[in-house]
Order: structure tokens, then sequence, then C-alpha cells
């Protein structure tokens, strides 16, 4: 990492999250009652941004989100959370909504309207990622703009990491340009698993396995696993966002990986015992206090 860049950016998705409690997915034709619902920001790259800053890091989040009232909203948390967002505004298209469901145990069921997500260019993504000294996407945005982010960072010294999240064909040809690769089992399997990952040019591959902890596959090296911490969920959404968030602000801080892993691990379980997928409850003295109950 150069010793001229500083901080942590995310560029990726904004999201309104439209959460209903409910004990199972509905059928088709089936009307549900829920239980409590509320209204949160969300999107996995605003997750991400507020996770990292709330993990002690100074982070700046890229993103496009429409001319209304959500917009308000999303912009509001990320103030919380003392990000500096450089949010595009669309006058054409509405920002990307979420409809969730907070399922009983803590699973979730969740479809994304992408909205004004769908229109961040390339030269948004590579003007964000600027100075940072850590660089955080994911895959709810154009895929050629992560891209453009990632190439961009790589070339300034940055560290790169992608969170393949929603799992798409087009993360492979990123993988020359970046540090970190993180996935679930699931995208994980999509994205033809951790050797093929190796082969196309990830060298580092973090798998996330929810309560089953977390997995750091090192090309030509034994993997390490790392545990998960014991928690009652809540609702994990954005547990793995806050996981990825966590994870880039402790690498810009300086931490190894191992020791980034469990932080980041920490970070996740705290967002789990919360409704929505950003907490204030997150800071760095919740990550330290579970880190140091282990
Ligand atoms: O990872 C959780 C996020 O996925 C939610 O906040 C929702 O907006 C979707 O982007």
């Amino acid at each position: 990492m150069s010793d001229t860049l500083a901080g942590v950016a995310v560029v990726g998705s904004a999201n309104l999250d439209l959460v209903v409690e409910v004990s199972r997915p509905p059928l088709v034709g089936e009307t549900l009652l829920g239980r409590s619902g509320g209204r949160f920001a969300g999107g996995k790259g605003l997750n991400q941004a507020v996770a990292s800053a709330r993990s002690g890091a100074p982070t700046r989040f890229c993103a496009v989100v429409g001319e209304d009232e959500a917009a308000e909203v999303l912009a509001e948390t990320l103030a919380d959370a003392g990000v500096v967002a450089a949010l595009c505004r669309s006058a054409a298209t509405p920002t990307g909504v979420a409809y969730v469901l907070a399922l009983d145990g803590g699973d979730n069921s969740i479809i994304v309207a992408a909205g004004a997500n769908a229109e961040l260019s390339s030269e948004d993504a590579v003007a964000g990622v600027e100075g940072a000294a850590v660089v955080l996407a994911q895959l709810e945005v154009p895929a050629a703009s992560v891209a453009a982010a990632m190439r961009a960072a790589r070339i300034a010294g940055a560290c790169t990491i992608l969170n393949a999240a929603p799992a798409q064909q087009a993360a492979i040809g990123m993988l020359a340009d970046v540090d970190v690769l993180v996935v679930n089992e699931t995208e994980c399997v999509e994205l033809g698993g951790v050797e093929r990952l190796h082969a196309a040019g990830a060298e580092v591959v973090v798998l996330t396995q929810g309560a089953g902890g977390v997995t750091l596959h090192r090309a030509g090296q034994d993997p390490v696993h790392v545990a998960a911490f014991p928690i009652d969920p809540v609702d994990t959404t954005g547990a793995g966002d806050a996981f990825c968030g966590a994870l880039a602000a402790s690498i810009a801080q300086g931490a190894d990986m191992e020791a980034a892993l469990v932080r980041a691990c920490a970070a996740g379980a705290v967002v789990a015992q919360q409704l929505g997928a950003t907490t204030p409850q997150l800071s760095p003295a919740s990550i330290a206090a579970l880190v140091s109950s282990r």
C-alpha cells in the first residue's frame, strides 16, 4: 500500500430497505400478515461504507441516488455515520429500493429494484476511489464501473477488495486487479469454487460461512479458519456488509489479515443482533468488546 494514500473508499449501491418481520415468505397468490416493519438505509455499498466508518476508518462513498425523499434518508444515515458521501443525483430514475423479509431465526429474503444504482458511471467510480488506501466494491452497480474503479485503485497502489455479491461472471475478469475477494458459499459455487478463483488470479479468497465463520484461502497456503462469534441473530440483513466494511477499515488501519478477519466477524455479529442493515451499535468499542470476549 502506498504511503500517500489514506482511508477507505467504497463504490457501490445505495437502497432504501423496506423491511417486514415475518415468519416465512408468502406463497404465490397469498397475502401474509407480517409483524413490525420499517424503512432503513441499505444497499450493499452504503452498508459497507457505514460499517467502515463505524469501525473507525475515514471513509468515502460513491453512489447514484434519485432526486427523491428516499435519497434524503440515505444521505442522513451516511452523515450520521461520518461517511463523506459523493452521491450523484439521477433526475430520471428513483433511488434503489430493496424489499426485505426478515424471517424468523434471523434469515432474510431480499428483492432489489436497482433504480439509480444502474447509472453509476466508470468516470464517477474512478473519481470516487482517488487517494484511498483501501478500495471496496460489490456488484449491485454496473460491473464495468466496478472494474474501472478496481483498475484505477490498483494502478494507484491501493489495496483492492471485491465483494462479489451478487455473484456475476464479470467478477472473474476483474480478479487481476483484486487483492482480496470476499464471497459467501453460494457466490463461491456460482463463480466456480476457490480453486477456479485462485486460477483466475485471486490470490486471497475470503469465504464467509455465516454461523460457520470464515475461511481465508491464500493461493499456495493452507486455509485458515476464523470462528464466528456465537449470537442470537435478530436480522442478518447487512451482516455480510458489516463484515466487508470492517475488514476494509481494519486493513486501512494496518491490521494483518487474520486480525482484520476477527474484527470483521465481530462487526457482522454486532449488526446481526439489530433490525436493519446499519446500526449505531457498531463502533470500535463494540467490536473490541466482542473480540476480547473470545
Ligand atoms: O446485503 C444487504 C443489502 O442487500 C440490503 O441492505 C439491500 O439493500 C440489498 O442491497
